[in-house]
């Protein structure tokens, strides 16, 4: 396999991993300061579930619970952030992680800039550097897909321009990740299947991107076969935590991994297809996984040869057609293999190509994609 010579690995989120936990917050309580005021972000559905021990919290404790899935910048720049804040507690699923990291760049940085200035100049959130240890970041995941709580990153969506945002930069890396895989034991189905997805995604995209490393494979390889030898298992016997306690071990190898790489041409390739289709983001980063591993593969089989491998052993099969592999691996967790089943059409895919090409992210994997290709991919899932 090809390795880079010199290549760095920084990850400086703490894991707390933890199977017979359901949710702890009495750790903070212990440090609380009442001079200052913890700002906690989460899902209506946690805040719901959690209703009792919410009630119970010190008077410092501020609840926002109005995050909306895939949140819009104009949300989170609204965000009541109180007076004295010096933490902020994340709890939910990617979208949460998300506005709560966006937040607190706001946070660091004293509210002195527009968050669409925080997401287009990442250099203003640098102004925080020598204050960063003053504040925390903590994050809890109930879902275990986008592995938000070890990057340093966030996606964010501007609805109205239809555009996806990002905002990242080292000091918003989460201070911890709270890792309770019990939160995710009432996950329904389809929620489980796009998750466990979204991992797979984030582990081949690290694994077949060109700043992997020989640490990042590993971790990717890791990751790749936790899901694939978990998730049909899950998909079947949802209440069986053993299985959820495997996708919350791959949701942190597939983050260990693609936080030192990010994503490729699979997410690329997503983002239209959200926000174009309002198609679920695990389902959009995973659909073209299949398509996407035979370019790979016939550009460097060497290096791609493990994942034939895992999936191979995994599902029995011995062809070496990876997509018919992918597509069969898809059933086994109920999941279509096929665009049309969310209304996309041929007709949609000329305008989904042009908006999916983007060369900074799609020049990333090892192979590199044209738009016209990308044309077929779709063509060839939908
Ligand atoms: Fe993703």
């Amino acid at each position: 396999m090809k390795t880079q010579s010199v290549f760095q690995h920084h990850l400086p989120v703490k894991i707390h991993f933890a199977t017979e936990t359901l949710l702890d917050l009495t750790p903070f309580y212990s440090d609380n300061d009442p001079n200052f005021s913890t700002l906690l972000v989460i899902s209506k559905s946690v805040s719901k579930i959690f209703k009792q021990l919410f009630a119970k919290l010190p008077d410092n404790f501020i609840i926002y619970s109005e995050v909306k899935k895939n949140p819009d910048c104009r949300d989170i720049a609204d965000m009541a952030i109180p007076t004295n804040c010096n933490r902020i507690i994340g709890i939910g699923g990617g979208s949460v992680m998300d506005s709560a990291k966006a937040c607190f760049a706001r946070l660091i940085t004293h509210d002195k800039y527009l968050l669409r200035d925080l997401i287009n100049r990442p250099e203003l959130i640098a102004t925080a550097s020598n204050t960063r240890q003053n504040f925390q970041l903590h994050l809890v995941p109930t879902t275990f897909g986008t592995s938000s709580e070890l990057t340093c990153w966030g996606t964010v969506w501007d609805w109205q321009k239809s555009e996806k945002l990002s905002i990242g930069h080292p000091l918003l890396y989460a201070d911890q990740a709270l890792i309770y895989p019990r939160l995710s034991d009432t996950l329904p189905e389809q929620i489980t299947a796009y998750t466990g997805l979204d991992t797979l995604s984030h582990a081949m995209e690290s694994y077949w991107n060109r700043a992997s490393t020989p640490i990042s494979r590993i971790h990717c390889l890791e990751s790749i076969k936790y899901c694939v030898d978990t998730l049909p298992h899950l998909i079947k016997e949802l209440g069986k935590q053993k299985y959820r306690d495997k996708i919350a071990i791959a949701s942190i190898l597939a983050g260990m991994a693609f936080s030192q790489t990010k994503t490729s041409t699979a997410h690329a390739l997503s983002y239209p297809l959200t926000l174009q289709h309002n198609i679920p983001h695990g389902f959009a980063c995973s659909i073209t996984l299949g398509e996407l591993f035979q370019y790979n593969y016939n550009t460097a089989p060497d290096i791609m040869a493990p994942v034939l491998k895992i999936f191979q052993e995994s599902m029995g099969s011995n062809s070496t057609d990876f997509s018919e592999i992918f597509r069969e691996f898809l059933a086994t967790c109920n999941v279509t293999a096929n665009l049309r089943d969310y209304w996309v059409t041929k007709e949609n895919i000329p305008k989904l190509a042009k908006a999916a090409f983007l060369p900074k992210q799609t020049g990333s994997m090892l192979y590199q994609v044209t738009e016209k290709e990308i044309a077929e991919i779709f063509t060839a899932v939908l």
